[in-house]
């Protein structure tokens, strides 16, 4: 649980790097939570991202950062700062953020990962899922801590793997219940509000 003393509502940044449907599902669930949660940044390292296009159609403040650089870091830290930002949502964002960088929003950073995890960590999820034969694969939403993909689980998700599955089809069912699956748990964690 997110605590916030005294606050009425969450500021979020939404980090992106590719196409940001589930920024996008993020986007209408806020919408409905009577300003409760605002989505206020769109934080990418991308800026070709497709997701970046959201900024326009509602109107929430973008900007690039190059994550490569760790001397930005503070630049990056210094805007979420200034926008005063309450929580990060990692939202098909693939850099690593820096161990530095997570201790300073410690337990306010949160990920969607496209697996049951503990099980497949990292990338090519879907097609690891499928080399396995494995008959259950998922989504989860974690808190982010400084190993890759191990923070603690706020949700997950179950999905059933099909005999015709490709890595590609399996990835499509997957992300519907993705964005179904993080705007609950970041209503979970902001309980209290
Ligand atoms: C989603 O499937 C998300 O779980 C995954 O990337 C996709 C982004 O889609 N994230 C990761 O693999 C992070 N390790 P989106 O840009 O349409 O939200």
């Amino acid at each position: 649980m997110v605590k916030f003393p005294g606050a009425n509502h969450l500021n979020v940044a939404v980090f992106i790097s590719g196409a940001g449907t589930n920024l996008k599902s993020l986007i209408k669930f806020s919408l409905k939570t009577k300003k409760k949660i605002i989505i206020k940044l769109i934080i990418s390292n991308n800026k070709k991202a497709k997701g970046l296009k959201y900024s326009k159609i509602f109107k929430i403040k973008k900007k690039i950062y190059n994550f490569d650089d760790k001397t930005n870091e503070e630049n990056i830290l210094n805007f979420l700062e200034y926008n005063q930002i309450d929580i990060i949502c990692l939202a098909g964002f693939m850099k690593i953020l820096s161990t530095k960088f997570i201790k300073k929003f410690k337990g306010k950073i949160i990920n969607i990962h496209p697996s049951l995890l503990p099980k497949y960590k990292g990338l090519n999820t879907h097609q690891r899922v499928l080399d396995n034969n494995d008959n259950f694969s998922g989504c989860t939403v974690h808190y982010v801590n400084s190993k890759l993909d191990s923070g603690k689980i706020i949700l997950q998700k179950k999905v059933k793997v099909l005999k015709r599955d490709t890595a590609k089809t399996l990835a499509k069912r997957i992300l519907k219940q993705e964005h179904i699956l993080y705007p609950m748990a970041l209503k979970k964690i902001c309980i209290n509000l």
